[in-house]
């Protein structure tokens, strides 16, 4: 963002493997989540930098993790970004406003739909 902005983040750089993993949680649940692969030339997964998008099994270590993570910010929609490390799954990021670009098709799910049905449920309380 510089320079807009002139803040520096410095953090150790981890050691995964050519990917990362983003898991969609809505309101208590872990709806789908992807792998996004790295391009070549680039660590970076983002899907706007060409990132492509496969399907990640949630398997009750992400399920878990997502749900610390996204509780920790509050309860709504969040795209946890979460890498795979020798010591286990760690989480870099949580994102409101969460993308799900190129993450339907791969994972068969209704993203969009089921943040719809979570806003229209909470709408009603
Ligand atoms: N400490 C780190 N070590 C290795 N890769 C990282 C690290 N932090 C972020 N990344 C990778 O950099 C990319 C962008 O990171 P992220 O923190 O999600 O920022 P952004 O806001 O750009 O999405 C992702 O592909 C992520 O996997
Ligand atoms: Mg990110």
């Amino acid at each position: 963002m510089e320079p807009i902005y002139q803040i520096y983040y410095l953090q150790e750089f981890v050691n995964r493997p050519p990917r990362d993993i983003r898991a969609f949680v809505v309101g208590d649940q872990v709806i789908a989540a992807i792998y996004r692969n790295q391009p070549t030339g680039d660590f970076r997964t983002n899907t706007a930098l060409g990132g492509n998008t496969e399907n990640c099994p949630v398997t009750v270590e992400i399920e878990e993790l997502a749900i610390k993570a996204a509780k920790a910010i509050g309860n709504g929609v969040y795209g946890v970004d979460m890498m795979e490390t020798e010591k286990g799954i760690v989480v870099h990021e949580v994102n409101g406003t969460v993308e799900f670009k190129n993450s339907v098709s791969v994972t068969g799910v209704d993203i969009p739909g089921k943040i719809v049905e979570f806003a229209a449920e909470v709408a009603k309380r």
